[in-house]
């Protein structure tokens, strides 16, 4: 059985003071035991060295939320990987449907992220998801193959298997609307299919594959119990200690049954 891996991103939200209380609360939150689960938290960049520091001793793991493709140089406001390994990053973000839609990040651009990531000793959460326009012209499918084969191209079966794919159907985001339980896994089903005709079925049940899209503590243990739901990625619920606890309790108690 896959170990359950759930993320949370913060987005665009905490600075230092507010960050110190959030990961203190949630430690504090974490009372029980994880069970082979994963917890990664993704603040913005300028608290990721904080982070670091808090974190230290506990179980949580630390990833950002983007990245650039180049180690250093003339880039203006970006960041580098170099840079996101000193400041104690394991994981990256990549491709999330906010950098598709107002930074214009294609899944080419986001494939040479991933395997920079993965050169740089990052493994990179990969997005992908569908529109809502998209979902209601039956194309879900179509446009999430897509996705998936743009943003894997080039990544070695053996760096596949370290790889996070985070499913986000972008109309589920931050909307309160998630997809049912049975939405998520009929896509996450085609993922997995997906990757075991790139590379094998081996790898491809090594793979661990996240839904994204209004988790929260009432619905996380839902979907975690699909077969192919291997963990979350969540948004707004991250920023309660409380919320973001009860959907780690609920991949914990998944992981047992
Ligand atoms: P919400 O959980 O707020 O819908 O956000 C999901 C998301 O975008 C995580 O990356």
């Amino acid at each position: 059985m896959r170990n359950k891996v759930i993320a949370g991103n913060w987005k665009m939200n905490k600075d230092l003071g507010e960050t110190e209380k959030l990961i203190n609360d949630l430690k504090t939150a974490l009372n029980f035991n994880l069970i082979g689960s994963k917890v990664i938290i993704c603040p913005p960049f300028p608290s990721l060295a904080l982070a670091a520091k808090l974190i230290e001793g506990s179980p949580l793991e630390l990833g950002a939320q983007n990245m650039h493709t180049e180690d250093e140089g003339a880039f203006t406001g970006e960041v580098s990987p170099k840079m996101l390994k000193a400041a104690g990053c394991r994981y990256v973000i990549v491709g999330h449907s906010e950098r598709r839609q107002y930074f214009s990040e294609t899944n080419e651009f986001i494939n040479k992220k991933a395997r920079k990531a993965l050169a740089s000793g990052l493994i990179p959460i990969i997005c992908v998801g569908e529109s809502l326009d998209e979902r209601e012209k039956n194309i879900t499918d179509q446009i999430v193959s897509v996705q998936v084969k743009g943003c894997l191209s080039e990544i070695s079966a053996a760096d596949m298997e370290k790889v996070i794919i985070a499913y986000e159907p972008v109309w589920a985001i931050g909307t309160g609307k998630n997809a049912t339980p049975q939405q998520a896994q009929d896509v996450h089903r085609l993922i997995r299919k997906l990757i075991s005709q790139l590379y094998s079925w081996t790898v491809a049940e090594r793979v661990t594959i996240q839904y994204g899209g209004s988790v929260k503590a009432d619905n996380a243990a839902d979907l975690l119990h699909q077969p192919d739901i291997d963990g979350a990625l969540v948004g707004g619920a991250c920023l309660k200690p409380d919320s973001f606890s009860a959907i780690i309790q609920a991949a914990a108690l998944s992981t047992k049954k």
